[in-house]
């Protein structure tokens, strides 16, 4: 059996739904989604989406500082999501190769691969300033969080 969610982020998931209880439009969805991760989540400097497409990755919905609008597929820690179809949890982005430095400040990440049945759609990626700031829980929350997301949201068929 899965682990429960910490209160936090199950607190975090119940608001996700109630904000998107009468719209499944994905662009608005996405767009609210950010807005609450960044609005909720403490000590972050980023959270929003990259939407794939073709072999690369156009920035989608985000709150944050102007970020990278591209990245291949295989390239950074979003485009690694992509690739190998796994989350990433970065304790210290400049640790991990290839990482892309959309913010200065960004210290560790935690990207989450998001699918419709087999196809990706995307990436939801989420930065903060603080080496270490995110931990398998907050990892399992943000996967819940995605998973709520996807569930009540129309989703892109190309
Ligand atoms: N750091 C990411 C790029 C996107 S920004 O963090 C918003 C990466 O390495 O893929």
């Amino acid at each position: 059996m899965a682990t429960a969610l910490s209160p936090f982020y199950d607190s975090l998931c119940a608001q996700l739904t109630g904000l998107l209880s009468d719209e499944r439009d994905w662009l608005a969805n996405t767009a609210n989604a950010s807005a609450l991760l960044f609005m909720e989540l403490p000590d972050i400097n980023w959270a929003g989406f990259y939407f794939l497409r073709g072999e690369e990755l156009g920035l989608g919905p985000f709150q944050g500082k102007p970020a990278c609008t591209r990245i291949p597929v295989g390239k950074g820690v979003c485009g690694t999501a992509v690739a190998t179809g796994q989350s990433q949890l970065v304790e210290d982005v400049h640790e991990f190769p290839g990482h892309i430095a959309c913010d200065a400040v960004s210290a560790s990440e935690v990207v989450v691969p998001l699918y419709s049945g087999e196809h990706c759609l995307g990436v939801l990626d989420i930065d903060s300033p603080t080496v270490g700031r995110f931990d398998e829980a907050d990892l399992a929350g943000i996967e819940a969080f995605a998973r709520t997301l996807l569930e009540l949201s129309d989703l892109p068929t190309d």
